[in-house]
């Protein structure tokens, strides 16, 4: 079937975290990643039957729901997951913060790239944990790895855990094979644990590739931890619902042992329902979502050439979050936020949330109807004119 991203859902007053936490209703939030669309059919339908049963005992992780799993990351990614490699978690934001708790001690470190999602660190710092960034390069307006310095940190005995963002959050970059098995090299002889995040592995735009971690050479992807969800992809991330991937056993032991401790022994059944549905007959919808936030990028492009040609972008391999630099404005970063969120009354996320590294950067989101992303961009543009920056 055909979909149609461009109707306008009305998201206010639904407990929507990013339509019904703003102070001033008149803001226009386009900062944390949810996507304004409807989701896929198949999974309206699979939740509607589920709730048409309207029996929500205790469920399991059924038959289907893991090959849903292993048929999604073979399909998509031509990675084979292994059912016996598949554990859960409500989410990877909860899954950084139980690594940290389960392989790192209070005291010691893990490494990070640098900006990186702010919840990286977040989980490490909340656990008494050391962050050490791994500073990424900017160069001609992409992130690039500094191997020196990565090698350096992986080495000190204190570094635990390498938390890699793949693709790479709020840079959009996906890395290449070459990237990641060299990252992966440097952890796996330097005794530390990699954490991938690939929960926007499946956002990837047109003639641009994603690697799994999964795909490395087994020596490598042995010395890690895989965290995905349908999350992102569909839209679900109030189901809750996402899957860590363990091929090595002793460390998937240690984690569902964890889990144990905390008492956390299934998914929600909504969960279990719309990732089994999403992974299954999820492909159709997520075709046609690609092209539209092809579309958006596109038209993000053209508008800023038009309009703000100060306000430049790093072109992303994937996700929907765009990594936009105003640095050209020499402008405070807070004072350059509080402009667009109170002046222009459109919400970003501040790019030094992301470290220091993001000073001088918005992220903006572009999953919404394009006339939502049209009048984002007449806010940023309008407000930017009024206080004389552009
Ligand atoms: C890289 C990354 N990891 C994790 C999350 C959130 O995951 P969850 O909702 O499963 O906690 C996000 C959301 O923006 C993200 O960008």
């Amino acid at each position: 079937m055909e979909y149609n991203f461009d109707d306008i859902i009305e998201r206010r007053d639904s407990g929507s975290y990013k339509w019904d936490t703003m102070e001033d209703p008149e803001v226009l939030p386009m900062w944390v990643a949810d996507m304004d669309f409807r989701v896929a059919k198949p999974i309206i339908n699979a939740l509607k039957k589920k709730t048409e049963h309207g029996v929500f005992g205790y469920s399991i992780q059924t038959e289907e729901f893991y090959n849903a799993v292993i048929g999604w990351f073979d399909r998509r990614h031509n990675w084979k997951i292994d059912r016996k490699w598949i554990s859960h978690c409500p989410g990877i934001v909860p899954a950084l913060h139980f690594l940290s708790k389960a392989f790192v001690k209070p005291g010691d470190k893990i490494m990070m790239h640098s900006p990186v999602y702010y919840p990286f660190f977040g989980s490490a710092l909340k656990n008494d944990i050391e962050v050490v960034f791994n500073k990424l390069i900017y160069k001609s307006k992409r992130y690039e790895i500094d191997f020196e310095d990565f090698e350096r940190t992986a080495k000190d005995p204190n570094v635990k855990a390498f938390y890699l963002c793949s693709p790479h959050n709020p840079g959009g970059r996906t890395w290449s094979r070459e990237e990641l098995e060299r990252m992966g090299k440097i952890c796996t002889d330097n005794g530390v644990l990699v954490v991938a995040d690939e929960i926007h592995c499946d956002l990837v735009f047109p003639g641009r590739k994603n690697v799994s971690y999964g795909t490395l050479p087994e020596y490598i992807a042995d010395n890690s931890i895989i965290c995905v969800a349908p999350s992102k992809t569909f839209n679900l991330a109030g189901l809750q619902t996402s899957c860590l991937i363990i091929r090595n056993p002793d460390i998937k032991k240690r984690y569902d042992q964890f889990l144990a401790r905390l008492g956390i022994m299934r998914p929600n059944v909504y969960g279990i329902v719309g990732l089994t549905a999403a992974y299954t007959n999820g492909d159709e919808w997520l075709e046609q979502l690609l092209v539209y936030l092809n579309d958006n990028l596109t038209f993000l492009k053209n508008y800023l050439k038009t309009y703000i040609p100060q306000v430049k972008i790093m072109e992303p391999d994937a996700t929907y979050l765009v990594w936009m630099d105003f640095s050209e404005l020499n402008i405070d970063s807070e004072r350059l936020h509080n402009i667009l969120l109170k002046e222009g009354k459109v919400w970003l996320d501040e790019g030094y949330m992301f470290g220091e590294a993001g000073k001088g950067f918005e992220r903006i989101n572009i999953a919404c109807p394009r006339t939502v992303l049209e009048e984002g961009l007449n806010r940023i543009r309008d407000s930017l004119k009024a206080a004389g920056l552009i």
